[in-house]
């Protein structure tokens, strides 16, 4: 697999990653807004077709009242037919190392509790203090998990009631 990275997602690699595929990220019923991811990294087949991608965004958050960047992973997915192999992991491990270069002591993400043995087993650990997201009018509790990572060796996320300053990603 080649690893590549590229800005927005375009419609072209949408439909590469989720063909016909039903609502991939489960999202129906869920109200809140999103924000579409700056760039991505994505895995390549021989054939030279994206089968895995993830998104990232920078932003603020502010954790008990002290305000420092982030890097916010979401749309993480593997192509249906490449499931089961490892690409999901990989995929993840190689946006790190990305987010690794962007500058911020941590990266978060949202998901379905059904999706966060993944991220438990690449090392994010969830945040268990409320968490607030920024909505385009006001702010809304977060309804999915939210797990963290330390990318600059051993950091630990601080206590205390998170508000993200932008759109979840
Ligand atoms: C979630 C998704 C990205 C996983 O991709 P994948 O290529 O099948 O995952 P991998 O094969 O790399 O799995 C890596 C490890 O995570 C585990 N894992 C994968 N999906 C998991 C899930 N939903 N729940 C718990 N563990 C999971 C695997 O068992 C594997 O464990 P191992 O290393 O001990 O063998 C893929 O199923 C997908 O694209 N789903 C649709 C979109 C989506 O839900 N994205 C996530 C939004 S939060």
């Amino acid at each position: 697999m080649d690893v590549v990275e590229f800005g927005p997602m375009t419609d072209e690699y949408r439909h590469a990653l989720e063909g016909d595929e039903f609502d991939p990220f489960d999202v129906a019923g869920v109200t809140l807004h999103f924000r579409a991811k700056e760039r991505h990294v994505g895995l390549r087949d021989a054939s030279g077709q994206l089968v895995a991608s993830t998104g990232m965004v920078l932003t603020d958050v502010d954790v008990d009242g002290e305000r420092f960047p982030v890097v916010g992973l979401g749309g993480v997915i593997v192509s249906a037919t490449h499931r089961g192999r490892g690409l999901g992991r990989r995929v993840v491990e190689e946006a790190l190392a990305t987010a690794q270069r962007l500058g911020p002591r941590f990266a978060i993400l949202f998901c379905h509790e059904d999706r966060a043995g993944l991220y438990r087993k690449l090392g994010f650990v969830e945040i268990p203090d409320d968490v607030w997201v920024q909505q385009p009018v006001g702010h809304a509790p977060m309804t999915q998990r939210t797990m963290w990572i330390s990318l600059h060796g051993p950091s630990t996320w601080p206590p205390g009631e998170v508000i993200v300053r932008s759109l979840p990603f």
